[in-house]
């Protein structure tokens, strides 16, 4: 644990500091409309974040739970070769991805994330975890699945349509994309555009992109009260 970690977890350094500095990066729609002013701000948002072991609390929160059982029972039925999941944070959902694919690459812009993530996932053969920025690289390959859970609507529009576009390439013939986003909150006040309270993304404006995507047919949209699960594969040869 460095200085600023141990600060933050109230070890050492002004209890004050680490307070404000642990409410300044909350869950906040002030903090989350100021991420895509710059590129670098998202990412030291998430560091800022992860300066918190699971932030979000999803080793322990029975929502999280079931959003990771729905995400699950949304892939029932297929086992997948190679798989690709997008944003992995500390890997808690990719050890559930693993029983399900041969083999995992995990991807994560954010250092201390992917350093917790490494370390869970250690003794888990077929496994590999990646330091990656999606906005700026392309992670190489074809993947039978690409997972992607509450990533996009830290992005801007722009970027987000780009990744959007490279994602759908990224996926094998046939292979599978799921998406799963929270809406009770993104959603709230959708404008005409289809953007939502927090920032330009909402579930609505990412899930109903990838629907529209040509080269993929949808296979299940499941929208329930707090979040949306879409499920979309790609068809075996390009139309047109
Ligand atoms: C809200 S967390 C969601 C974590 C997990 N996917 C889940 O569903 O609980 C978003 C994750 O995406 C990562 N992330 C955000 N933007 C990214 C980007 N451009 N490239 C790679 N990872 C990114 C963050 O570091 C964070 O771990």
């Amino acid at each position: 644990m460095n200085r600023i970690q141990a600060a933050v977890a109230g070890g050492i350094g002004r209890p004050g500091v680490a307070a404000a500095l642990r409410r300044w990066v909350a869950d906040d729609t002030r903090v989350k409309r100021l991420l895509t002013a710059r590129r670098w701000m998202s990412r030291a948002y998430f560091e800022a974040r992860y300066l918190v072991p699971d932030p979000w609390r999803l080793a322990t929160s029975s929502y999280e739970r079931r959003r990771f059982q729905a995400s699950m029972d949304m892939l029932a039925g297929r086992r997948y070769g190679c798989a690709l999941e997008v944003g992995c944070g500390e890997g808690i959902f990719t050890v559930l991805l693993r029983d399900r694919c041969d083999h995992v690459v995990a991807l994560d812009f954010s250092s201390l994330a992917v350093r917790r993530a490494r370390r869970r996932l250690a003794g888990t053969p077929g496994v590999e975890v990646r330091s990656l920025d999606v906005r700026v690289a392309d992670p190489g390959g074809a993947f039978d699945l690409i997972f992607c859970a509450e990533l996009f609507y830290y992005m801007s529009r722009r970027e987000f349509d780009d990744v959007a576009a490279r994602m759908v390439r990224w996926v094998a013939p046939g292979g599978d994309l799921c998406l799963v986003h929270g809406t009770s909150v993104h959603d709230a006040g959708p404008r005409a555009d289809g953007a939502g309270a927090i920032g330009e993304m909402s579930a609505r404006a990412i899930h109903d992109r990838f629907c529209r995507a040509p080269d993929l047919s949808v296979i299940h949209d499941r929208r329930l009260p707090r979040y949306r699960l879409t499920l979309l594969r790609r068809l075996e040869a390009p139309r047109g």
